[in-house]
């Protein structure tokens, strides 16, 4: 096991990525503190990583809101005693181009995909300074190099998530290790819903499998991997930088 006796945060975890990272983490021996807006996703969730033996708490919660990622600090320390990672993986699209989409909908989209990482970063990383080692691990998206139609509010946020990445690195090393992930295509709910904004969805998705040089969807446990491996000590001497994990869509470019 890779990461016996370790606590980690994991944020939309009840489905997609975050589900495949929770559950790939908890097989690995990490204590779990869960997040997720739907309540029964979230508890079948934890019960399941419970049933295969695992240690699994799950908190409702809108990660664009500071106190419900202070509750989930708060919550790994009530029932572990300790935090030595988060994984900040909740994502909303805001679909629309900058003439389309509302101001409300806009600051959404930088609360869920940026201030959000600020929020549990900030109220995480004390704890984990105090404890003398920490793991910071952000899902951001290739959206972050590459522009995709009606995406401006998403692609601007993980852009502006891959800097923040770099600069927490430099303020917060070396006890605490900080880098982010750039998925491509994955098959998980965002993709169908970022396939919306193209006028014939189903062939959006398949279009998008085959820009990569795999000719396929990456699953949620190809992310798991990636995420396990920077959360593990296998990538000690890696910080503040963004893998990218697309299939090879971006060697296109
Ligand atoms: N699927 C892809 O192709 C793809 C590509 C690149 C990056 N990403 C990123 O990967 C991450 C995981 O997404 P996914 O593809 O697994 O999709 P998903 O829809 O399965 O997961 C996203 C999760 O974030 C949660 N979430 C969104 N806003 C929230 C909020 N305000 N409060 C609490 N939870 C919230 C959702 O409920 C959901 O569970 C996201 O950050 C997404 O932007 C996805």
């Amino acid at each position: 096991m890779q990461l016996p006796a370790k606590t980690f945060i994991i944020t939309g975890a009840t489905s997609g990525m975050g589900r495949g990272i929770a559950e790939r983490f908890a097989r690995e021996g990490a204590s779990l503190v869960l997040s997720g807006r739907n309540e029964e996703r979230g508890r079948e969730v934890a019960a399941h990583i419970q049933e295969q033996g695992g240690k699994a708490t799950f908190l409702p919660g809108d990660i664009s809101l500071p106190e419900t990622n202070h509750q989930l600090v708060e919550s790994a320390l009530e029932n572990f005693g300790r935090l030595d990672g988060i994984v900040t993986n909740a994502g909303h699209l805001g679909l629309g181009a900058v003439t389309d989409i509302q101001p409300d909908e806009w600051h959404y989209t930088f609360a869920a995909n940026l201030h959000a990482v600020y929020y549990l970063s900030h109220y995480s990383i004390p704890v984990m300074q105090e404890q003398g080692k920490g793991v910071i691990i952000a899902t951001a998206s290739i959206a972050a190099y590459k522009s995709f139609p009606n995406h401006p509010a998403y692609c601007a946020a993980k852009a502006g998530l891959v800097a923040l990445v770099r600069q927490m690195a430099l303020d917060y090393g070396p006890a605490i290790r900080i880098n982010a992930i750039c998925p491509g295509p994955v098959d998980t709910p965002l993709i169908w819903d970022s396939a919306r904004a193209f006028p014939d969805p189903q062939k959006a998705v398949e279009n998008a499998a085959q820009t990569t040089a795999l000719k396929r969807l990456g699953a949620p446990q190809d992310i798991a991997a990636l995420a396990l491996f920077l959360a593990s000590e296998e990538s000690s001497w890696i910080t503040g930088t963004a893998i990218t994990i697309d299939g090879g869509v971006m060697a296109t470019r």
